[in-house]
């Protein structure tokens, strides 16, 4: 980090030397829902926090407003065919242009950035986050999938590297909170709250034919397309198990999920004295972005206050595994761990992808899943290479076996 002193007086230097620690943030994924959110909380607190590195993979359109706004010294475009392009609209400013999926390494790793805030969506983020984690960086961690494919491999070279991981996800960011109510080995469980989505209450056969309109109009949050069909399936919360594993290294029994529609208590902690620490606030993430920059201080910020009263109450109720068949598969999978958490991403990503394009049908997303998890042998120590070959398998088993599933719009 560096000081900026700022004198008002020359006269009197002690009086008058204030010291503003700058922090530096390079965002991974600048143009998503979490990068233009951290964007916004950057504006909000005012100079001592300055984007220093954006990246994007096609929108360079807004890559390149952002770059006329902040004046970052480094910006990335991980798709090379976007690069021409991005040249022409950032020609004549003062920034350092970098292409192809490398580029996100050089950002993670950039002497310019105290922290590292990650918003790629799926594992495409995974070599930066890495990366970052190598350079002994401060990790704020919004994209979970790195963590679910390899929590193992990155949690060790954080450890290793003296890296500090600060989690952006609202859930895990409540956790995080929470968990400084008490020592870690007096923790006996962590409550993972969820809305439910939009088909909170509906029937396997309500949800089978749900188009992609339908699944990507989330009643409470405003997220990214995967994530926001990664929420109507409950991936997400399943996703966040394996996430919660790793980050807070506990194991899938203490793990327990609630689904709490007002999305105001976003996860709770129980300690061994039977207490329960919950963190609650206004739907907004950029609180806990914010508070993953801030930390450890807390400063008046964007987010609307809660007031309590006048939401009048708060809901929950247990989770349905009958329709949501990706939750019981998430215990199963972050109690396997090795390669059948690279499998499950996988193939979830892949199987999103074919549902947004309307090739298979909402309920095929965790059929798919499901089936490559069967067919799948795990291999328990997995390097990266390995954990990356059971992702492209994945991917292609699915693309293979979607062609059998019934389109939406068939
Ligand atoms: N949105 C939320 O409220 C929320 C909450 C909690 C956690 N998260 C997690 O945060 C991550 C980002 O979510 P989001 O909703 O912000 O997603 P999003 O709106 O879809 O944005 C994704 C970002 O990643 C970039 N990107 C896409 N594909 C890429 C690739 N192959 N290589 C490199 N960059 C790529 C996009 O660039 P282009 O714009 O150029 O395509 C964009 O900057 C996800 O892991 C999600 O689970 C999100």
């Amino acid at each position: 980090m560096r000081d900026i002193r700022c004198r008002t007086s020359h006269n009197d230097k002690a009086k008058s030397q204030k010291i503003v620690m700058v922090k530096r943030i390079a965002i991974l994924g600048s143009t998503g829902s979490i990068g233009r959110n951290t964007l916004r909380v950057i504006d909000a607190l005012g100079p001592a926090y300055q984007a220093v590195a954006l990246s994007a993979h096609n929108n360079v359109e807004l890559l390149a407003e952002q770059t006329k706004r902040y004046k970052p010294k480094l910006i990335a475009i991980s798709n090379a065919a976007c690069e021409k392009q991005l040249r022409n609209l950032v020609s004549g400013l003062d920034v350092k242009i970098s292409a192809g999926p490398e580029s996100l390494i050089e950002l993670a790793q950039s002497d310019d950035a105290d922290i590292v805030l990650t918003a790629i969506v799926g594992v495409a983020g995974l070599p930066a986050v890495l990366a970052a984690a190598k350079k002994g960086k401060r990790l704020a961690i919004a994209n979970k999938e790195p963590l679910v494919v390899a929590g193992e491999l990155l949690t060790r070279a954080v450890r290793e590297n003296g890296c500090t991981i600060l989690p952006v996800d609202s859930e895990h960011s409540a956790i995080f909170q929470a968990m400084q109510a008490g020592p870690r080995e007096q923790v006996s469980r962590i409550i993972l709250t969820g809305s439910g989505g939009p088909f909170r209450q509906a029937s396997i056969e309500d949800i089978e034919n749900v188009t992609p309109e339908q699944a990507l109009a989330h009643p409470v949050w405003n997220m990214g397309p995967k994530i926001t069909i990664d929420s109507a399936t409950m991936m997400n919360k399943a996703l966040e198990i394996i996430e919660a594993r790793w980050l807070f290294d506990m194991p899938a029994e203490k793990i327990d999920v609630l689904i709490h529609p007002q999305s105001i208590v976003h996860s709770l902690v129980e300690f061994v004295d039977g207490s329960v620490i919950a963190q609650l606030g206004t739907p907004d993430m950029c609180l806990p972005i914010q508070y993953a920059l801030t930390y450890p201080q807390r400063v008046a910020g964007i987010s609307k206050h809660l007031r309590l009263d006048e939401l009048g109450k708060l809901t929950f109720e247990r989770p349905n595994v009958k329709t949501f068949r990706a939750l019981p598969l998430g215990y199963e999978v972050a109690r396997n761990g090795g390669t059948a958490a690279a499998v499950f991403n996988a193939a979830n990503e892949a199987a999103v992808e074919e549902f947004l394009a309307g090739r298979i049908r909402f309920v095929s997303i965790v059929e798919l899943i499901e089936h490559c998890l069967n067919k799948h042998n795990i291999k328990h120590t997995a390097s990266l290479e390995e954990l990356l070959e059971a992702d492209a398998w994945a991917r292609k088993e699915v693309k293979q076996r979607a062609q059998k599933h019934k389109s939406v719009r068939a």
